[in-house]
């Protein structure tokens, strides 16, 4: 089993993963911090020191990776649905669970979040608001291609858990 966890910075990806990975007895991933320890760099150094675009190559390549993973929950980072095919390559190769949550909610947790993301870096919660947005249009139609869909991760651990293994 290999559940891929999709959707927006602050979604809830990691809290929900956890969650799920001990509900089900099977271990949990982050993939932002598996890129972190397979390139003795944090995310936002490998931003500042090589950019987006290698970023991205560096998170293709750590999902391709992890597609060779058994019993597992994978919080993948943000952007990562929306970039070469890599929703497809988690379709083919898992369930995907898209964590749909409403841009004010996204931004509240954001402006307190202690984690450094380097696309929302020293916003205001105004031009936050607009960004998540803006790129919530880009990135809708790749998370959207997901199996399942959830908007209360909260609340819904067992529904998610029931729902999965209807589909497995
Ligand atoms: C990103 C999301 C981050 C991280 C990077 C880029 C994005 O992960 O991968 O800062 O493009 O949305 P989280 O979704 O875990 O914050």
């Amino acid at each position: 089993m290999r559940i891929f966890l999709i959707g927006y910075m602050g979604c809830g990806k990691s809290t929900l993963g956890r969650r799920l990975a001990a509900d089900m007895g099977i271990q949990f991933i982050d993939m932002d911090s598996y890129i972190e320890e397979r390139n003795y760099k944090t995310v936002p150094q490998i931003f500042a020191e090589e950019g987006e675009a290698e970023f991205r190559k560096k998170e293709r390549k750590a999902l391709e990776e992890l597609t060779e993973f058994t019993d597992v929950v994978i919080a993948t980072g943000g952007g990562a649905p929306c970039f070469f095919d890599n929703m497809e390559l988690m379709n083919q190769s898992g369930v995907t669970v898209f964590l749909n949550i409403d841009p004010t909610i996204l931004a509240g947790r954001l402006l307190k979040s202690k984690t450094e993301r380097p696309l929302i870096k020293g916003k205001s919660r105004e031009e936050l608001i607009a960004f998540i947005h803006e790129s919530l249009q880009k990135r809708s139609p790749f998370y959207e291609k997901a199996a399942l869909q959830i908007t209360k991760p909260d609340v819904e651990t067992d529904t998610v858990i029931e729902q999965l293994k209807q589909i497995m």
